[in-house]
């Protein structure tokens, strides 16, 4: 005796009742001929657009895991942080689009200025001063001798992962916490992970991560790119991804502070990217923070400048100008003037708009100059360029 009949319900809702080896349609309920025609077309699309899905999704989760498969080895609590099944096909999609509006730091084939920022990134060293103090407001203790490999920290606008290549260098290797650097541009992501570091391309807005999976989260340089109507959500993003007691960090600068003209008048003007992005005010951080659920909210200015050495006084000015100019794709100027030119220029604005009131009463014991600044130490030659950013910290209460 062959198989019996196969009963299975249709995606019309009807019932088809067909034989597995004997012949062909038996019995039909309430299905007639040009349904299971229909039928039999939508099942094909549907498996093949199941196969499709599936294929998708291994490609996606693909495409995130290899660069990261060898790294898990070295670091396996920041790969269990990551929430494969969030890795959907319309979740990436989601990242490509945002990835297309968003190009600043796209190649320069694409429009943006993505390889000059890495260019001036190769010196983690300029911004270290800054950086520090970020991780020490991340820190449980806001120090950095209580960091450990244990402790598992986001840098959410990671670019090439600047933030832990530096902090790398200002910490013994016990107190290193284990940083996972995560930015939008697929370019940013490939450098960051060319450096050895354990980096993932996701979205502020939507992160890839398991709730509760991390100690520290820093949203930091570059925070204004964020749309103002997306920023509240990025702080709940990163809320859900902290364990209780984690730490917050949301640094940028003031909307009116000299940094923020610098953006908006001399970036603008000279970067083939354009910069018009709206900055934020003390409230608006502190807002964001306590709408998120943070507690413990604390809004303090940091000194952050650009501090370079060079054999020369000279040499310090240049090597200032050609950093600024790639950090900020200054292209518009070199194509005007000359790259000459331009870094004469660009040192000249620098010490135009690097300069703050001596008499402000934001400075506190970490500030060291208001203008730019030239010195010697030993041998060397350097020149400090004064920032001052604004920074939001918070905790996940218990
Ligand atoms: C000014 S860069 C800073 C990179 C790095 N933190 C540093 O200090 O060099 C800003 C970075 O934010 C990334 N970015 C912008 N919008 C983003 C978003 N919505 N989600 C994730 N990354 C974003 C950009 O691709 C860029 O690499």
């Amino acid at each position: 005796m062959g198989p019996g009949p196969l009963l299975e319900r249709t995606p019309l809702g009807g019932r088809r009742v067909f034989d597995s080896g004997f012949g062909g349609v038996l019995l039909v309920t309430n299905v007639n001929v040009v349904n299971i025609a229909r039928w039999e077309k939508n099942m094909h699309k549907y498996k093949d657009q199941q196969h499709k899905t599936g294929e998708a999704r291994v490609e996606i989760k693909g495409r995130t895991e290899e660069p990261i498969l060898k790294l898990k080895d070295k670091w396996p609590h920041l790969y269990d942080c990551i929430d494969w099944p969030r890795i959907s096909e319309s979740s990436f999609r989601m990242v490509e689009e945002l990835a297309s509006k968003a190009a600043d730091f796209a190649s320069v084939s694409s429009g943006g200025r993505g390889e000059l920022y890495r260019q001036a990134q190769q010196d983690p060293s300029v911004r270290s001063i800054g950086i520090r103090r970020l991780f020490e407001f991340v820190s449980p203790n806001q120090d950095l001798a209580s960091l450990s490999p244990s402790y598992k920290i986001l840098d959410v606008l990671g670019g090439d992962g600047v933030l832990s290549r530096a902090l790398k260098n200002l910490v013994p290797h016990s107190s290193m916490p284990s940083i996972l650097t995560s930015d939008l541009s697929e370019g940013m992501v490939a450098a960051a992970q060319a450096y050895g570091l354990f980096a993932i391309r996701q979205t502020a807005q939507n992160l890839f991560l398991k709730d509760r999976s991390m100690d520290g989260v820093i949203i930091a340089y570059g925070t204004h790119h964020i749309p103002p109507n997306n920023r509240i959500q990025v702080c709940q993003e990163a809320f859900r991804v902290l364990s209780p007691a984690g730490h917050i960090v949301l640094h940028d600068f003031e909307t009116g502070s000299p940094m923020s003209c610098w953006f908006s008048e001399v970036v603008d003007r000279y970067s083939i990217t354009g910069h018009q992005f709206p900055h934020f005010t003390a409230e608006e951080i502190r807002e964001y923070l306590s709408s998120a659920g943070f507690a413990d909210i604390d809004i303090q200015y940091m000194y952050d400048p650009f501090v370079v050495y060079a054999d020369s006084a000279d040499e310090a000015k240049r090597k200032l100008a050609a950093y600024l100019l790639n950090m900020y794709g200054l292209t518009k100027l070199v194509n005007e003037r000359g790259y000459e030119e331009s870094l004469t220029l660009v040192y000249d604005l620098t010490c135009e708009y690097f300069k703050y009131d001596e008499k402000s009463p934001l400075f506190d014991e970490h500030f060291r100059h208001t203008q730019v600044y030239i010195g010697r130490e030993e041998e060397h030659w350097y020149i400090e360029a004064p920032r001052v950013a604004i920074v939001g910290s918070g905790i996940k209460p218990h």
